[in-house]
């Protein structure tokens, strides 16, 4: 199938009552919605390997733009690196701005980037700060290693601040060491970085995480989930978001253990997510959703808002507007596709506004591509 570009539906406001006898109607300013629009496509008879992209991630900056990167499997040499697009129309359209590569291992950025700007300052790095965290692993897939790259241009230029776990070979497989899929979350003035960690030897993988107040030197490693009653247990892609009754849910895949469904965790603490009571999400009319969750939190809908959450395969989307109540989960379509690992942005200025970002699916896949939609939540949701 070959990637489209869908028409962007520009909505105009309606004229008002009270300004009825104004000549001019007055214009209300709406955020077009987007649809399965294509930022990035690789060519297809130039090297590129088996995904082509996959996994992208994507914020928007306190200037309003929006940044996207992804897992990109350019021909190598050179090395694999983190594309950085920008956009300054809303998701609309989108540039190349930089790149972010390996500076000290050789190796290059391959997998599992995830972008962050800095709400408070950590150490010398000012509130504003752009972050990336990601996998840094050589061809031959040998290591595995969680570096984090900073701007303090908005992505214009990077440079490398510290690393917070080295594993081994790159395989997602049981007895081997690697670690994966970093995400990164202020809390109480410390960075936390959560991820899936192999090197245990108790568990097949678990999630943990490793915390900083100077992000330079990093902590000892706490436990998110692991499953004492199976080594075979795989909880991986740990997501996050914080809830109106200050409550953060924890999403996960539990893979090895429960066909990769989505479980998620409510915990007042989300650097004691361990202890937190685990549930299966499943829908009100009995649906769940297998792996790469992604999680945020709108305000749209009451005084509950709305948790919105993405697993990898559901083109729909996931909300519950009783702060987690497992039995409160409803499925809504979206036009944007399923895909592993696709992520979501709420607008800052309206956060009934959110830009999904996808780019397909797992190796084998010779037709990736990433695309992004924004969606009107209150639409979507009927509300
Ligand atoms: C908010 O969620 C709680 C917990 O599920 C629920 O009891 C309450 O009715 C919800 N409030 C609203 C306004 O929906």
């Amino acid at each position: 199938m070959h990637p489209h570009r869908s028409a962007i539906v520009c909505l105009t406001g309606l004229l008002s009552l009270q300004v009825s006898a104004s000549p001019t109607p007055v214009e209300k300013r709406q955020t077009p919605t987007i649809s399965n629009s294509v930022i990035f496509s690789p060519p297809s008879n130039a090297g590129w390997v088996d995904p082509r992209v996959l996994y992208p991630r994507a914020v928007q900056l306190e200037s309003g733009a929006f940044i996207a990167t992804w897992e990109n499997y350019s021909p190598e040499p050179p090395k694999v690196y983190f594309p950085i697009y920008k956009s300054t129309d809303e998701g609309a359209s989108w540039t190349q701005i930089s790149k972010v590569e390996d500076t000290v291992n050789g190796w290059g950025l391959r997998y599992q980037p995830f972008l962050y700007q800095l709400p408070v300052a950590i150490g010398s790095y000012p509130a504003g700060t752009l972050l990336v965290a990601g996998n840094s692993i050589p061809t031959d897939l040998s290591q595995t290693k969680i570096d984090i790259y900073a701007s303090k241009d908005d992505g214009v230029t990077w440079s490398f601040v510290s690393s917070v776990a080295s594993g081994g070979v790159a395989q997602p497989v049981n007895g081997e060491t690697p670690v994966w899929e970093p995400l990164l979350m202020v809390y109480n003035g410390q960075l936390v970085c959560y991820y899936s960690d192999q090197r245990d030897s108790t568990y097949g993988q678990k999630l943990a995480h490793q915390t900083t107040t100077d992000l330079k030197t990093w902590s000892s490693i706490v436990d998110d989930v692991h499953d004492t009653s199976s080594y075979a247990a795989r909880p991986g892609m740990p997501a996050i978001t914080k809830l109106p009754n200050n409550n953060y849910i924890f999403a996960y895949e539990a893979c090895g253990s429960d066909g990769c469904r989505v479980h998620y965790r409510l915990t007042s603490d989300p650097l004691d997510v361990l202890s937190a009571p685990s549930y299966t999400l499943k829908s009100t009319a009995g649906s769940t959703t297998t792996s790469s969750p992604f999680v945020v939190w709108s305000s749209v809908g009451g005084a509950n808002g709305t948790i919105i959450l993405s697993g990898g395969s559901a083109s729909n989307i996931f909300v519950n507007q009783n702060l987690g109540d497992p039995n409160s989960w409803v499925e809504h379509t979206t036009p944007q596709p399923n895909a592993y690992a696709r992520s979501m942005v709420l607008f800052q200025d309206d956060d009934s506004k959110m830009l999904i970002i996808g780019a397909g699916h797992l190796p084998p896949s010779s037709t990736n591509y990433v695309s992004v939609s924004v969606i009107d939540l209150k639409e979507t949701m009927g509300i």
